[in-house]
């Protein structure tokens, strides 16, 4: 995939240099290293692992990318190559009297010097002129690259197949017992489609996957989510489809945040990485098990490695650069060197310990010496040569004539299913409401959250609720068996009365809240509490309309008291109250609460609720109170200096100040906070608008009946109306 995206990228390139006539395109890749032969072997490896500056947007003509970072590892795989031809040109038993020459190019682990490398393999140099290309009428041989894998046969490989790699992984995964695994891959062809083998065969074995994600080394942001999904799921082992590269910059987010605790599982590219394992970051990889390709000795390479040496190759740019990063020294005299050390041309290879020199633990390597001598017998066979005597037949020979070998895989995938000896058990996903249990090996009951009569917050919220509605009730005593005193009867005791009525109710209505919720719970909820509201904060609005009416009253030539007397004080109330009583009704005819399982939030728990059943419904209901409050409120601040018995006014205003402010605070909470919660900050809510009208409202009448009783007496009542009065 990657292939064709970077060829149909160079196809834009040459749409926005075009010009009349034919022009150089570009300029060709030279190999890092080469050497000529008979017949010319290539070879493609990322001897830098980064290139500076941005990759492609193919939105403009690209920038010449600088390649960075000298990759130890890679360059002995090239110096590993050289080495297996050098022994064979020197072999007389294979390929006699011919030599094998290379190329070798650097693809700096980008997609598009890849493409350009595998290009200028295919096409010789001289062909990137435009020139000769416009003479041509064959179509340039790079068009090939489409169809390589079907196209030629020619495609070999001497490491297993990834499609057996993780097939093995989905075992290996299974022999463990893991069956919650998370998965995590490099987004290239590599770790694509060896996931999605990963994947199917995960699931013939019953593996569950909780996530599969990808992100490549290009994209640190994709990372960083790649990390956050890993440590937000539940999965405690994470499969790693990554080329060593991305594993690096993995490991180096994962050793960064202090994410521990996940097993890992590996593939061949980073499992042997031991230049990963470093003391930070084995906290993470200690115990990541996986596959390695198998090890080899191969005899004369290390001393082949070590022998290497800048000074008999002083052109070559990228033996400079390994040997100057290797050295840490600088070969150049000039300023601007990356060193300020210069080379003192006595370095050793003997002397360093690195990826490079290191061949204690040859896998790959041994792979890329076998793929040489695998070429080089099929070669060897093609052109009929026997040891001693030379080659038959001449050396023209086809690349797809080169044919695989016993010990090469062929790229192709065989159609062959593996069947599996073991009781497999089946991914099977737990029904809704159910969700796998420990061993996630049965589907349980998820735990379901409601607010309950039996748990701490309900219990708390119980106790209040009913602490609350004793309250009340004592007010109402001592009101009753003191209701023929002037504080009782002058601020119109009927309307009082009512309120510590509705204040009871409130009070009462946050515990049908509570408790697994119902039909019946569902409906009475939320009408019940808008209903019983309502009332309340009417009878506020009756009084604080009183307060009003009764100072116009006192103005001479005003008779508004007749207006607003006890009949029409209820007519008020009565008016508000049925007004919520219609919606109430409209709401529960049209679409009432329901009882619902919210299985959306968590993975793992069903949140019982009430679902609103009709939103607008709910927040009419709200919006009602809402409207009654801020009426009552505005009536009251403007009351609130008028002379009235006990300064009632002025207590409403608080009163209804801690109302709203109450009621806006639980908008938010009440959007944001899931399940139970939810719950609790409507309670809350109730209750603490109830307690605030409550003691608003109430206690300092109460502190002047049972604690002041010379206050309450028509003397000092009008005495206190006439200083105001006076006052303002
Ligand atoms: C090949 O032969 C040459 C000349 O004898 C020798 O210098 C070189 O080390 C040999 N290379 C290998 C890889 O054996
Ligand atoms: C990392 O986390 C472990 C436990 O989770 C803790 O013991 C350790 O101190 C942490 N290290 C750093 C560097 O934060
Ligand atoms: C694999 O099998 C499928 C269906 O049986 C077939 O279409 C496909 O051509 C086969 N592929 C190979 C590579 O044999």
């Amino acid at each position: 995939m990657h292939v064709q995206l970077a060829l149909l990228a160079l196809g834009a390139f040459s749409v926005t240099a075009q010009s009349p006539g034919c022009q150089l395109l570009g300029t060709a890749v030279m190999p890092s290293f080469s050497q000529e032969g008979q017949i010319t072997l290539g070879g493609v490896f990322f001897l830098h692992g980064e290139t500076g500056g941005k990759e492609n947007q193919f939105t403009v003509k690209p920038t010449s990318m600088d390649c960075q970072g000298v990759n130890f590892r890679e360059f002995r795989l090239a110096q590993t190559m050289i080495f297996a031809i050098e022994e064979i040109n020197n072999r007389t038993d294979i390929l006699p009297g011919v030599t094998l020459g290379y190329k070798i190019y650097d693809t700096c682990a980008s997609v598009t010097f890849s493409v350009r490398s595998a290009m200028a393999l295919m096409n010789s140099y001289e062909e990137m002129r435009s020139d000769t290309l416009c003479s041509r009428s064959a179509p340039p041989r790079y068009l090939c690259v489409f169809e390589l894998q079907e196209k030629y046969s020619n495609f070999f490989r001497t490491i297993p197949s990834d499609y057996y790699q993780s097939r093995a992984l989905a075992q290996l995964v299974k022999h463990f017992g893991w069956t919650w695994v998370g998965a995590v891959r490099s987004d290239n062809d590599y770790g694509n489609s060896g996931m999605a083998t990963f994947v199917e065969a995960a699931n013939q074995e019953g593996i569950c996957i909780e996530y599969s994600v990808k992100f490549h080394r290009t994209e640190p942001e994709k990372l960083l989510k790649v990390i956050d999904t890993i440590e937000r799921g539940t999965a405690k082992v994470v499969v790693a489809f990554l080329t060593v590269l991305e594993m690096y910059y993995f490991l180096e987010q994962l050793t960064l945040q202090n994410i521990t605790g996940f097993q890992m599982v590996g593939t061949e590219a980073w499992i042997t990485g031991s230049h990963l394992a470093t003391p930070s970051s084995y906290r993470i990889l200690g115990g990541s098990i996986g596959f390695a390709v198998t090890g080899a000795k191969i005899s004369g390479l290390n001393e082949f490695l070590l022998k290497l040496h800048v000074s008999k190759n002083t052109d070559n740019a990228f033996l400079k650069d390994f040997w100057e990063t290797a050295f840490q020294c600088s070969l150049s005299k000039e300023d601007n060197s990356r060193y300020t050390k210069p080379c003192t041309g006595s370095e050793s290879l003997t002397e360093l310990k690195n990826q490079y020199t290191d061949t204690s633990e040859i896998r790959i390597t041994n792979n890329v010496y076998k793929s040489v001598h695998a070429t080089a017998y099929s070669l060897h066979n093609q052109l009929e040569c026997t040891p001693h005597k030379g080659c038959a037949k001449n050396l023209n020979i086809e690349p797809w004539q080169v044919s695989p070998l016993a010990c090469v895989n062929s790229v192709k995938h065989s159609n062959k299913t593996i069947h599996f000896l073991s009781d497999s058990n089946d991914c099977i996903p737990c029904d809704l409401e159910y969700w796998s249990n420990e061993k996630r090996d049965r589907c349980v009951l998820k735990t379901v959250e409601f607010l309950s009569f039996e748990e701490v917050m309900g219990i708390v919220l119980v106790i209040f609720s009913l602490f609350g509605t004793c309250l009340t009730v004592l007010v109402a005593v001592v009101f009753l068996a003191h209701k023929n005193t002037p504080i009782v009867r002058a601020n119109n005791s009927e309307l009082s009365f009512l309120l510590l009525f509705s204040l009871t109710l409130c009070f009462l209505c946050s515990l049908t809240f509570i408790g697994r919720p119902s039909q019946w719970s569902c409906m009475l909820r939320h009408t019940a509490f808008g209903v019983t509201f309502v009332l309340c904060i009417s009878c506020v609005l009756g009084k604080t309309i009183v307060v009003l009416m009764a100072f116009r009253a006192t103005l001479p030539g005003s008779n508004v008291m007749k207006w607003f007397g006890p009949p029409q004080q209820r007519l008020t109330v009565l008016a508000f109250t049925l007004i919520q009583v219609l919606i109430c009704v409209l709401w529960l005819t049209l679409s009432p609460p329901f009882p619902n399982k919210n299985m959306k939030y968590y993975k793992d728990k069903v949140i019982l609720e009430c679902d609103v059943g009709s939103a607008v419904g709910f927040w009419a209901v709200l919006g009602y109170i809402g409207l009654l409050s801020l009426m009552c409120f505005v009536l009251a601040f403007l009351a609130r200096k008028l002379p009235d018995n006990f300064n009632e006014a002025k207590f409403i205003t608080f009163s209804m100040l801690i109302f709203c402010a109450v009621w806006i605070t639980f908008i938010p909470a009440y959007v944001s906070s899931p399940g139970k919660f939810t719950v609790a900050v409507e309670i809350f809510a109730i209750l603490a608008s109830s307690f605030g009208l409550l003691f608003c409202i109430f206690v300092p009448k109460c502190y002047i009946i049972l604690l002041k009783p010379e206050l309450n007496s028509r003397k000092s009542l009008r005495g206190n109306m006439s200083a105001r009065v006076l006052k303002s």
